[in-house]
């Protein structure tokens, strides 16, 4: 049976609710990858990486790609989908993914299902007739349900009812989407996807299998768990160039936030808290000051959570504030800041929930916003697990105190953050990006010696006396500060007191944590970690080391995302009526707007202004389907606005 389902032209309203139905009825074609890149999803170009997977899959070959959040994963199995004949059977862990990846596909053209507990008992069946008569080419289906569902009696089924060719009636494809769920050790661990292997082995003849995640550091586990065959395995680059990287250690976050968000009114953006402590007070401190603002962690009862993501996701609510609980495979497009009001326990948490933003490629700003405070939580959180059957394996401890470290690094280093976070990714990257604050702040190469050997001694001198203190006493000491606790201990008579007093204590700091992170003093963990001496004082303080390091310039304005990255022209005006129309046509649909066109899209309308269908179809984003469906009502509305402005 063909993939290439056509729909016939015809108007608005019902045109999105026939989509479906029409489908159906269309005469069979056969396409190649870039025509159904087009034809469907309204593209021109892969991404990185995506070709190759396709190919491979294609060839018959399992596959594992390892690709960034928001890199087009989806793609990557979908075109295959459509290519082959038979059904792609696709394992995603949450049913509000599936949701929403069903409806995109379908106002694409696509014809999909999904098979999960929140169906209802006609929903159900509507689901199997589908499978049955072979009118579906993606099913996707929650890990739980795999082993419940007979999928022999399916594909019998789909035999006797079909009329294509000998494959059509097979499972050909099965994609494992969101795979670092099958490893412990990844941080969204779901048992029920350690029954795939043992699912695939119902199945008479073996598909293809192919797996996909953003996480690095289970590729191994997926590889063994999944008994994938020689697999075609890929990394893509994890730069995402329109993603500006900030960090901040406000004084006080919710002033900062409530300042950012202030400025980026209108704009779509989530907010990232550790507890949901903090989610409910973040929330109210927004929705005190009147901004749209939703909320989601576990402690919400399930109708209300939902209700709540599908407010951010239709736009009804412009602000989500989560904790790490939001956001798993969420391709909401239109996303363009994601601010951390806490620092997350790894950078592979941190980049996966940052590169929420900005999905649609458009510019966008992930900030984080750090505290001395969240590394101690963080801290406490690792080596104390709640878990009282399973203690924590001291192992896996250390692992994430060092990974936990690094992210700390990340948030306190001085030098560009991109290449932090590609370095961490394994990639190689130039030490200065352009668009990140560190690399914006302007930074100059400084010769600290002297300093250093100033921090170095006070942590010697200290260490004679027996004493140990956390990096701000540290500061205070050589600054000369007056607290009690120095009165207390006499350490106004060390002779390194005050001798840094004329440096700022931001300066300190920075050259502190530089001297920490190079290994010339050591950090030791615990819930007040203290500054001690490490192998390479030494190296400082006798051997006077020449140590240079890359030092903010005082008071340099930031450039933002949007000054750092050229921005084609476009015509706001335009935008705004594009948007509404939008709005309409999603809600007639009952679909979120960005299922609908992304801002990407709308925005290469603003730029190309296209009066026709035929110059409709050169917009990003936009396919056969959509340009039939909508490429009259869009374009009749850009003409009629390019009459009232000329
Ligand atoms: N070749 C392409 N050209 C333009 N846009 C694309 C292309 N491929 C994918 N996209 C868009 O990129 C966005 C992200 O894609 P997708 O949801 O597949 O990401 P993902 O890799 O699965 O991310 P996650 O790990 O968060 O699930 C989507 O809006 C999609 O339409
Ligand atoms: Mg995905
Ligand atoms: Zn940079």
């Amino acid at each position: 049976m063909s993939k290439a389902a056509r729909e016939k032209p015809c108007h608005l309203a019902d045109n999105v609710r026939n989509t479906w139905r029409n489908m159906q009825e269309t005469p069979p074609t056969r396409k190649d990858k870039f025509a159904v890149l087009k034809d469907y999803f309204g593209y021109t170009e892969f991404r990185p990486g995506q070709e190759a997977v396709i190919n491979a899959i294609l060839a018959g070959r399992d596959a594992l790609a390892v690709m960034p959040t928001g890199a087009g994963k989806s793609l990557c199995y979908q075109i295959p989908a459509l290519l082959l004949n038979g059904l792609t059977v696709v394992i995603s862990p949450l049913i509000s993914l599936m949701k929403d990846q069903v409806n995109a596909l379908r106002e694409a053209g696509v014809r999909s299902a999904s098979l999960n507990s929140s169906l209802s008992h006609e929903e159900y069946a509507a689901t199997m007739k589908l499978l049955y008569r072979g009118d579906c080419d993606i099913l996707y289906i929650a890990p739980e349900r795999l082993l419940k569902e007979n999928f022999l009696q399916i594909q019998q089924k789909m035999q006797s009812m079909s009329q294509g060719g000998e494959d059509s009636q097979k499972i050909t494809l099965v994609v494992i989407d969101e795979a670092h769920c099958i490893s412990q050790w990844g941080h969204d661990f779901r048992p029920s996807y350690l029954h795939i292997a043992e699912f695939i082995k119902t199945l008479d003849q073996r598909p293809v299998i192919a797996a996909f995640t953003a996480t690095l550091k289970v590729k191994e586990d997926i590889l063994s768990i999944l008994f994938l065959k020689e697999p075609f395995v890929i990394t893509t680059g994890f730069d995402r160039q329109n993603l500006y990287f900030e960090v901040r250690k406000p004084k006080s976050k919710s002033a900062a936030l409530l300042d950012y968000v202030q400025r980026n009114r209108n704009k779509s953006g989530i907010v990232y808290c550790n507890t949901r402590k903090t989610v409910e007070d973040v929330w109210e401190t927004l929705s005190d000051r009147n901004f749209a603002a939703a909320k989601y962690h576990a402690g919400l009862e399930d109708a209300e959570r939902h209700e709540n993501q599908d407010d951010f996701l239709y736009d009804r609510k412009t602000i989500m504030v989560a904790t790490n609980a939001f956001g798993m495979g969420i391709d909401k497009s239109n996303v363009s800041f994601v601010i951390h009001y806490n620092m997350p326990k790894n950078i592979e948490s941190y980049y996966q929930e940052a590169g929420r933003a900005g999905r649609d490629g458009e510019p966008a700003e992930c900030v984080l916003f750090y505290s001395g405070r969240d590394v101690r939580i963080n801290e406490f959180l690792i080596t104390h697990s709640n878990d009282e059957e399973a203690p924590a394996d001291e192992a896996l401890v250390q692992h994430n105190l060092e990974l936990l470290k690094l992210m700390t690094w990340y948030a306190t280093g001085t030098d560009c953050l991109r290449s932090r976070l590609l370095n961490y990714f394994g990639e190689n990257a130039p030490s200065f990006c352009g668009n990140c604050s560190n690399c914006n702040t302007l930074f100059e190469n400084v010769n600290i010696t002297i300093e250093a050997q100033k921090l170095v001694s006070c942590v010697l001198r200290l260490e004679q006396r027996g004493r140990r203190f956390g990096k701000t006493m540290i500061i205070d000491i050589v600054r000369g500060g007056k607290n009690e606790k120095i009165r207390n201990f006499h350490l106004d008579t060390l002779s390194t007191y005050g001798i840094m007093k004329d440096s700022s204590s931001r300066r300190t700091r920075l050259i502190l944590d530089f001297l920490i992170e190079q290994g010339y003093l050591a950090l030791n963990a615990g819930e007040f970690p203290v500054v001690c001496p490490s192998a390479r004082s030494g190296e400082i303080a006798f051997e006077r080391k020449n140590v240079r390091m890359m030092l903010p310039k005082e008071e340099m304005p930031k450039k933002s995302a949007e000054a750092s990255l050229p921005i084609q022209e476009f015509d706001e005006v335009l935008f705004e009526k594009l948007r509404d129309l939008r709005k309409t046509i999603a809600q007639d649909a009952g679909v979120p707007s960005y299922i609908v066109f992304s801002d990407a899209a709308l925005r290469d309308m603003c730029r190309k202004k296209p009066v026709d269908k035929r110059e409709f179809l050169l917009i990003s984003g936009v396919g056969e389907i959509k340009m039939e469906k909508y490429g009259d009502i869009f374009t009749s509305l850009i003409r009629g606005y390019r009459e009232t402005v000329n």
